[in-house]
């Protein structure tokens, strides 16, 4: 089982950034904890804060993975562009959004990923990640 898990603009700040919102733990952190509690995976993890790097890398990763969750972040709300890349890939995409998008600002509820994702997730914290790689390994 192979799983891509691709993380958009400013997830790098993890830990650091509003943690009132999205916590305390560092995404590396939380990352070493996946791969322990799933060895039968074989994940791999990319972070970029460019839009066009966050396509190529879906596109590089989306015809060979089992699955992606993809949070991302920012573009969510503006990449028309990084939609076409989920529609376009064969992999199923799970969308992560660790706060709860819809009960914030109002730009926050656009997404133009969701509709082309198999599912999404959002408002769970980092759990969601989690509940998404559970759902891809039960498909
Ligand atoms: C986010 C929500 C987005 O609106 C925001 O721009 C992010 C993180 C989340 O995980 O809650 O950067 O995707």
């Amino acid at each position: 089982m192979r799983i891509a898990i691709i993380n958009g603009p400013n997830l790098n700040l993890l830990g650091q950034r509003e943690t009132d919102i999205y916590g305390s733990r560092t995404f590396e952190q939380f990352f070493q904890e996946l791969q322990e509690r799933y060895p039968q995976v074989a994940f791999s993890y990319y972070q970029s804060n460019v839009e066009g790097e966050l396509i190529n890398e879906i596109q590089r990763v989306g015809y060979a993975v089992d699955g992606i969750v993809l949070n991302p972040a920012g573009y969510t709300h503006t990449s028309v562009a990084i939609g076409d890349a989920v529609a376009a890939v064969t992999a199923p995409v799970v969308e992560v959004h660790i706060s709860n998008v819809h009960a914030r600002e109002d730009f926050r509820k656009l997404s133009h990923v969701s509709a082309k994702a198999a599912g999404s997730i959002f408002g769970l914290g980092l759990t969601g990640y989690e509940l998404a790689i559970e759902w891809l390994l039960r498909k």
